[in-house]
């Protein structure tokens, strides 16, 4: 499990500084145009029901259901803190994204959002997704991938990891 307090300590600070998008880099100028290129690629089906697991505060979701209201999202998240500060007209779920207290074959689309980093077991984390997806549903990743270097720096301070692309591929 990641470091909560670590993950809490950072939240305030980056939210501080206006960012509520909590992604190293974005896929245009602002956290509206990165969220919509991402929704471009994520291509949910009408009406799909979309986990966001460990979904930050709900920027993300709160984007895409403003560019698609037929999307129905259901924000999952280990840290109260977090949740706290997303939007109150979107459902929320304290859970673990390794054990998410949701029935099988629940949502159309579960996104991981620079969440994965968070997974030390993959098999676990991707065994949940698929349980709590319905047949034909899709994983949506968005993160970071490691060429070079280790994690030991990043991970002591916020309890993630820099996986390498192949081992998320894979
Ligand atoms: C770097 S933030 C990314 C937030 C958000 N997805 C975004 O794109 O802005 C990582 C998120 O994953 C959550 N998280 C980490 N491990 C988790 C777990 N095992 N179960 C649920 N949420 C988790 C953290 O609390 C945090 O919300």
């Amino acid at each position: 499990m990641m470091n909560l307090e670590a993950v809490d300590a950072a939240t305030h600070q980056v939210l501080e500084r206006g960012i509520r998008v909590f992604n190293g880099a974005l896929f245009g100028p602002t956290e509206e145009e990165h969220v919509a290129f991402l929704l471009g690629a994520m291509d949910p089906t009408p009406g799909a029901m979309v986990i966001d697991a460990g979904c930050g505060v709900g920027e993300m979701a709160r984007i895409m259901k403003m560019l698609r209201p037929d999307l129905e999202f259901l924000l999952l998240n280990a840290s109260t803190a977090q949740l706290a500060q997303c939007p109150e007209e979107l459902d929320l779920l304290h859970g673990d994204f390794n054990a998410m207290p949701l029935p099988d074959g629940c949502a159309d689309v579960v996104i991981f959002s620079y969440a994965l980093c968070h997974s030390l077991d993959f098999e676990r984390t991707f065994a949940e997704a698929r349980r709590v997806l319905k047949v034909g549903g899709k994983v949506f990743i968005n993160d970071m991938a490691r060429t070079m270097g280790d994690n030991a720096e990043f991970e002591p301070v916020l309890g993630a990891r820099v996986h390498e692309a192949m081992a998320v591929e894979a």
